[in-house]
């Protein structure tokens, strides 16, 4: 099958054709448009991004189609992210595709964006597939899931407030860093001393059971407020930017490892997939590795992969595809959803 993906949750354009059956699969061409636009307001604006993504939407698959050198004859599916997101960024990316699939009778796949990310990294790395226990870290999510299969997401855990992503982007900005502020981070906390600012390690106690609410559970925002507490202490910020950083990045990568750790034992894979934008951080990668053990295998997404792109889901999308869970035209945007197969505890 060959499937078109189109993803305009948040404030990438992006479109990718990607060919396959099963677990074995050819990216043939993903073009990302970012926008950076945000950058002057420090965040997304939803009003712009949804224009933009007007703008650029059309332009953005006839380059995607012309990189796989094919056309919509050649098209099995039109996989699009529907939930969740910006409404009105989404909703862009669901007219366009109910539009095509209507005027050249390719069929139509809805999307979550969050399934999308767990499929991603598996573009990169043939063994990502499951079982494995998952840490899904994004902007706007944070998740631990069980995944026996496709389809099956067994959730484990979640952030209690601000997502990973959402922490480094409001550590970033408190260290005059710029938007979105995750990678810039990652580089300033490279030269801090990890001894100079030590965090409390959020919701990790020696004492937590399996079976304890705060097991698996995490949470950012007292994390954040160490961070701001520390940028207003500090007399020159210059210096002190890079230990603060490091320090926040060494609390929230310690307690994100000893909960996927946590996991795997309770779980016995032997198997860990990151995804999201935050799962191309190596310190996050290092500290998973160096806690589960060399006999799991870790295995994360590059930066490309790992950030809001098409071809996660277009990857997910012939998932859906293959089973014939076509989407009509009543698919409807929605800014927050479960994942499909998710099963709470
Ligand atoms: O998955 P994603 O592209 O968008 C959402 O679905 O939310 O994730 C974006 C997030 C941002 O918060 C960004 O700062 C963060 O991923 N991020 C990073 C890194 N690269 C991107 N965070 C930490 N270290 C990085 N290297
Ligand atoms: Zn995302």
């Amino acid at each position: 099958m060959r499937v078109l993906g189109i993803e305009t949750s948040c404030d990438e354009t992006s479109a990718s054709v990607l060919r396959g059956t099963g677990n074995d699969v050819t990216l043939e061409s993903l073009v990302i448009l970012s926008q950076d636009v945000h950058r002057i307001f420090g965040g997304v604006v939803p009003e712009i991004a949804s224009r933009q993504h007007l703008t650029a939407v059309l332009p953005v698959i006839d380059q995607a189609l012309g990189d796989a050198g094919v056309t919509f004859t050649d098209l099995d599916a039109i996989a699009v992210t529907h939930a969740p997101g910006l409404v009105g960024a989404l909703l862009v990316g669901v007219a366009v595709a109910k539009g095509l699939s209507m005027t050249t009778g390719v069929p139509l796949v809805g999307v979550h964006h969050l399934e999308g990310h767990l499929f991603a990294t598996s573009l990169e790395h043939p063994a990502a597939v499951p079982p494995f226990v998952a840490l899904l870290v994004s902007g706007g999510h944070t998740m631990l899931l069980d995944v026996p299969a496709w389809g099956r997401y067994e959730m484990l855990g979640r952030t209690r407030d601000d997502a990973a992503g959402e922490a480094f982007d409001k550590a970033a900005k408190l260290l005059g860093l710029p938007y979105p502020g995750g990678r810039h981070l990652e580089a300033l906390a490279l030269h801090g001393d990890p001894a100079r600012n030590r965090f409390t390690r959020p919701m990790l106690r020696r004492d937590q059971k399996p079976g304890d609410a705060d097991y698996y559970d995490v949470s950012f925002s007292g994390l954040k407020t160490a961070v701001m507490l520390a940028a207003k202490a500090s007399a020159n910020l210059e210096i002190d930017g890079r230990h603060i950083a490091r320090g926040f990045q060494d609390a929230l990568t310690e307690t994100l490892a000893e909960k996927v750790a946590r996991a795997v034992r309770a779980t016995g894979r032997t198997s860990v997939v990151l995804g999201g934008g935050v799962a191309c951080n190596l310190s996050l990668i290092s500290a998973i590795q160096e806690r589960v053990g060399m006999r799991v295998a870790v295995h994360a997404p590059s930066p490309r992969i790992a950030t809001d792109n098409a071809a996660m889901i277009a990857r997910a999308g012939l998932f859906h595809a293959e089973r014939g869970a076509w989407a009509q035209l009543d698919l409807v945007a929605t800014s927050s959803a479960d994942i499909p197969g998710m099963i709470l505890r």
